[in-house]
C-alpha cells in the first residue's frame, strides 16, 4: 500500500502544485502517491500559474502537466496526510472534516520547518517572481524534511 500525501492551497495553481512537484521529485513513485488540490473552485481544470511552472523548471522540475482540482470530502479517505499551505486552508479543512481521524490528517506544511510556529506559505498570486522564488525555497526545505520522515 502506497503512502498518499495531498498538498492543499486556495487556488491550486501557485503553491500546492509546487509542493506536489517538489515532494514528488524527492520520493519513490512506487511507494508514494502525491497530489494537490485547492479549497476554492475558480481554477478547476487550469494549468499551474506560469510563474510557478517557470520557477519549478528553473530547478529541473516539470509541473506543467498538472491540472487544478477542488478539494473534496473524499480526499480525507483517499489520503493519509494532508499538508495545507496556510492557516486559512487549515481552518477550511478542519471545518469540512467529518471526523477526528480526518482532522488529524491535516498539517500546516511549514510546521515541518518551524515547529509549532504556525507560519503560512505566503500566497504569491499578487506578487512577483521573487515571491515565487521564495515560495519554492520554503517548499523545497519543508518537503526535504517530509521526505526524510519515511
Ligand atoms: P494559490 O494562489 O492558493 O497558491 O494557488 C492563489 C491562486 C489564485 C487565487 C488565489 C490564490 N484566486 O483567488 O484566484
Amino acid at each position: 500500500m502506497k503512502t498518499r500525501i495531498l498538498m492543499v492551497c486556495l487556488g491550486n495553481i501557485c503553491r500546492s502544485p509546487l509542493a506536489e512537484g517538489i515532494l514528488k521529485s524527492k520520493l519513490n513513485p512506487e511507494r508514494f502517491i502525491v497530489d494537490s488540490a485547492g479549497t476554492g473552485h475558480w481554477h478547476v481544470g487550469d494549468s499551474p500559474d506560469p510563474r510557478s511552472i517557470k520557477v519549478a523548471k528553473k530547478y529541473g522540475i516539470d509541473i506543467s502537466y498538472q491540472r487544478g482540482r477542488q478539494f473534496s470530502e473524499r480526499d480525507y479517505e483517499d489520503f493519509d496526510l494532508i499538508y495545507v499551505m496556510d492557516n486559512e486552508n487549515k481552518k477550511n479543512l478542519l471545518e469540512l472534516a467529518p471526523d477526528e481521524t480526518s482532522k488529524n490528517k491535516v498539517r500546516l506544511i511549514l510546521n515541518e520547518l518551524f515547529e509549532n510556529e504556525n507560519v503560512d506559505v505566503p500566497d504569491p498570486y499578487y506578487g512577483g517572481e521573487n515571491d515565487f522564488e521564495q515560495v519554492f525555497k520554503l517548499l523545497d526545505e519543508a518537503t526535504e524534511l517530509i521526505s526524510k520522515k519515511f
